[in-house]
């Protein structure tokens, strides 16, 4: 599904260079689940915007699909995200202002009208949310909101998943209901990309790779569960 070959992203500010990420080549085959592993500020969260096309590399290539995506306009990038991708982030990023219900159907953003009810309805109910849609975010508790968050960034049926630290502010109990709903995802054909600090939750994953430095330092395959 995805190749990176010798990717690398620097950071460039007045006087400060920082290269986040070093030189990346990494492959990933549909139907994967990945755990991406590695101390604070060693490139996890700026490879996981890379994939989800919405940072850019300085240098290297990017491929999805077979396709040289790396100098692809924003308006075909912005297209690839809407019908393919899916983001879940640590802090839910869920908008106040607007119900469980009205942030769920962001996840469909700008596509046709038909079955937009449904599709929202059963993204709710697949997370065990859909009693709360006219709820706002304030009024959940976090792992209710990660649900509803994971709800909008399935709604759209994407392909591949990028989860940065989906359960990184989260009680135990709640992250393990977050990992059991991205499992279950996964064994249903979706690919999946998560950052984690968990041992436990990289544990769920059948390939954990080590990032140290802007580097990959390793990527080991487990053993089938
Ligand atoms: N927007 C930015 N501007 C400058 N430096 C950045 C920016 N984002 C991240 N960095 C730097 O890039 C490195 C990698 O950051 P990041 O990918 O967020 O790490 P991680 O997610 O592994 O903690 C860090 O040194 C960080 O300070
Ligand atoms: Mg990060």
């Amino acid at each position: 599904m995805i190749a990176l070959e010798a990717l690398s992203r620097v950071y460039r500010s007045d006087e400060v260079e920082t290269t986040a990420l070093n030189d990346i080549d990494l492959e990933i085959a549909t139907g994967e689940f990945v755990a991406i592993m590695g101390p604070s500020g060693c490139g996890k969260s700026t490879l996981l915007n890379l994939l989800g096309t919405i940072d850019r590399a300085t240098s290297g290539r990017y491929l999805f699909e077979g396709e040289d995506i790396t100098r692809r306009d924003e308006a075909a990038l912005a297209r690839l995200r809407r019908d393919r991708l899916g983001f879940v982030f640590q802090s839910f990023n869920l908008i106040d202002d607007l119900t469980i219900e009205e942030n769920v159907a962001l996840g469909l953003a700008y596509r046709p009208g038909t079955g937009r009810r449904g599709a929202v309805a059963a993204a709710m109910d697949r997370v065990a949310i859909g009693h709360r849609a006219r709820h706002f975010p304030h009024q959940l508790s976090g792992g209710q909101q990660q649900r509803a968050a994971i709800a909008r960034a399935i709604v759209g049926e994407p392909q591949l998943i990028l989860a940065d630290e989906p359960t990184g502010n989260l009680d135990s109990e709640n992250g393990g209901q977050v990992m059991d709903i991205l499992g279950e995802l996964n064994r249903e054909g979706a690919t999946v990309i998560m950052v984690t600090h968990s041992p436990a939750h990289a544990d769920r994953a059948r390939r954990v790779v080590h990032m140290l430095d802007g580097r990959i330092a390793l990527s080991a395959q487990r053993a089938a569960a």
